[in-house]
């Protein structure tokens, strides 16, 4: 990939810490979390224009707390410390840091003292977002002030002969107003960057990388599944290499209503791609038949999936690439960044995954991508609104939103109840807040009125779950309005043959899980 302008960002485990890159990244400059073991001869190789020290739950003072190597922060490159990351700077250039007598957490006033760099363009009295116990309580006579709240002598830092600036609140969050500014300044007036990262050059770069790692006449497996980052990589192969893109789409039963029809119209009729749907729903739906278990469920569609994925794969001669929708969350999760550090590990369920010993080279254009971004470039390649938008959806699909044994009634009945929650949620705006949400059928035979009497027979439950989350480890329940809920309810309810009832999910993950199994 060309060199572009970079940010790296020293990653002492914030829970910020990937919200500071996607700041930076959002004022169209490139970054990327580094390990606080990077050296200074990794940052000259990496070419970065200036680092940025993230917030961290440890405390500076305290034994094992993660530091950096002094001589990052006197190479001559410019720097700007987060919270933690200030005191880091602070105390390894020879200033004091100890508990402060009060803890700041939330909304405070920010007097800005020195208007000037990082706080270049603020009002003299700013609301800033602090979390913090620990305090610089003294700078080294290198150091300046530049700002103050009432519980926090020093509150921003200039270093005198270095470019070391540091603020003790989080210009990240959005809760701090100015944070943008404040982003800003760092990255464009202190490091001088021109702003280089807009999507069509991602597209373009992206474009000469796969031509490149690819060459003139090999072909290239995709497995699309529908999703939104697997769409993506698609598009991006295809107009990199044409139609040596071949994509394989395998149809388990377990889907959505029309998805398969969905991924036929955009990639075969739209786009012109050469797209082998495989239909495996009855050997699916075969291999599933009496499990109940949910994990064996996982395990059993896992399976058959690279199985038949290997089968399709056999029949398409000379391809020695797969292409694959890796993202840079899942990139940083499993610890293979650019220091291989990894702050925290994600679990992973991947089923829809197909393991290295199918023995393809990896194709992964979106492996340096947020998930909005991911989405900026789906549209900015042509992506229908419908796959750039998508929920994220679980690679067992609709097996695991059936309590109990998956048949084809029940999958039936499910995908009747899920669209009508769908075609709602569109029609009343709600869909692009919610962060994913699908109906549950819970096969208990619940008692409803029949006519004259009471009945029990075949009358289930279907339980909707809508949740709003950023990373989907931590999720809300919607606070989603009644009048939506009801419709929804009166229609699956009369229209859906088996429903006699039902039920909102009120709770919240952790502990919940998303999912219901
Ligand atoms: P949970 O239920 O663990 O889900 O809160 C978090 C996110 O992961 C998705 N999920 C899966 N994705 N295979 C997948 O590809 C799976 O087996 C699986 N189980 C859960 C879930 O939909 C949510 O987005």
């Amino acid at each position: 990939m060309p060199v572009r302008e970079t940010i790296g960002i020293i990653d002492f485990g914030s829970q910020y810490s990937q919200l500071i890159a996607r700041r930076v990244r959002e004022s169209h400059v490139y970054s990327e979390l580094l390990s606080p073991q990077v050296t200074p001869q990794q940052l000259r190789e990496l070419g970065v224009r200036g680092l940025i020290l993230s917030g961290g739950p440890a405390s500076v003072y305290a034994a094992g707390a993660p530091t950096c190597a002094r001589g990052v922060l006197e190479m001559g490159l410019p720097v700007l410390g987060i919270c933690y990351g200030m005191q880091i700077a602070c105390q390894l250039l020879g200033g004091q840091v100890q508990a402060g007598q009060t803890r700041e957490y939330g909304r405070v006033r920010l007097r800005v003292t020195q208007p000037a760099d990082v706080l270049a363009h603020l009002a003299p009295e700013v609301n800033v977002w602090m979390s913090h116990g620990d305090v610089v309580t003294q700078v080294a006579d290198c150091f300046e002030s530049l700002a103050t709240t009432s519980g926090c002598p020093v509150a921003a830092v200039r270093h005198k002969s270095l470019p070391v600036f540091g603020v003790q609140f989080h210009p990240e969050v959005s809760h701090t107003p100015d944070g943008e500014q404040i982003i800003r300044n760092f990255v464009y007036d202190i490091c001088g960057c021109q702003g280089d990262w807009r999507v069509q050059s991602v597209i373009e770069s992206a474009v000469a990388t796969i031509s490149e790692q690819v060459g003139p006449e090999e072909r290239v497996i995709c497995g699309l599944s529908g999703g939104v980052d697997s769409s993506v990589t698609a598009a991006l192969v295809h107009r990199a290499i044409g139609d040596r893109l071949v994509n394989i789409f395998v149809d388990n039963g377990l889907c959505r209503r029309r998805e398969a029809e969905l991924v036929a119209i955009t990639f075969r009729d739209h786009f012109g791609m050469d797209l082998r749907v495989v239909d495996a729903r009855d050997r699916f739906l075969t291999k599933l038949a009496g499990v109940l278990d949910p994990q064996q469920k996982r395990q059993i569609i896992g399976h058959e999936f690279i199985e038949v994925f290997k089968q399709e794969a056999k029949s398409i001669a000379g391809a020695r690439f797969l292409a694959q929708g890796t993202i840079y969350p899942d990139v940083i999760e499993s610890g293979h960044g650019p220091t291989g550090h990894a702050a925290v590990i994600k679990f992973h369920h991947n089923v829809g995954g197909l393991p290295a010993v199918l023995g393809f080279e990896l194709v992964e254009p979106l492996r340096n991508l947020f998930k909005d971004e991911v989405r900026l470039v789906g549209e900015a390649l042509g992506l229908p609104e419908t796959l750039v938008w998508r929920h994220p959806f679980p690679g067992p699909g609709l097996a695991v939103r059936i309590a109990g044994e998956v048949t084809a009634d029940r999958l039936e009945l499910l995908r009747s109840a899920d669209e009508i929650l769908l075609e709602e949620l569109h029609a009343a705006g709600w869909y692009r807040k919610v962060a994913q949400g699908f109906a549950v059928l819970v096969p208990v035979s619940s008692v409803g009125v029949m006519g004259d009497g009471r009945s029990y027979e075949g009358q289930h439950l279907i339980v909707i779950r809508l949740v709003e989350s950023k990373d989907f480890m931590t999720a809300d329940w919607v606070h989603i309005d009644y009048g939506v809920l009801a419709t929804i309810s009166n229609r699956i309810i009369n229209e859906v043959h088996g429903v006699n009832r039902v039920a909102y999910d009120v709770s919240s993950k952790p502990p919940s899980t998303i999912e219901w199994q």
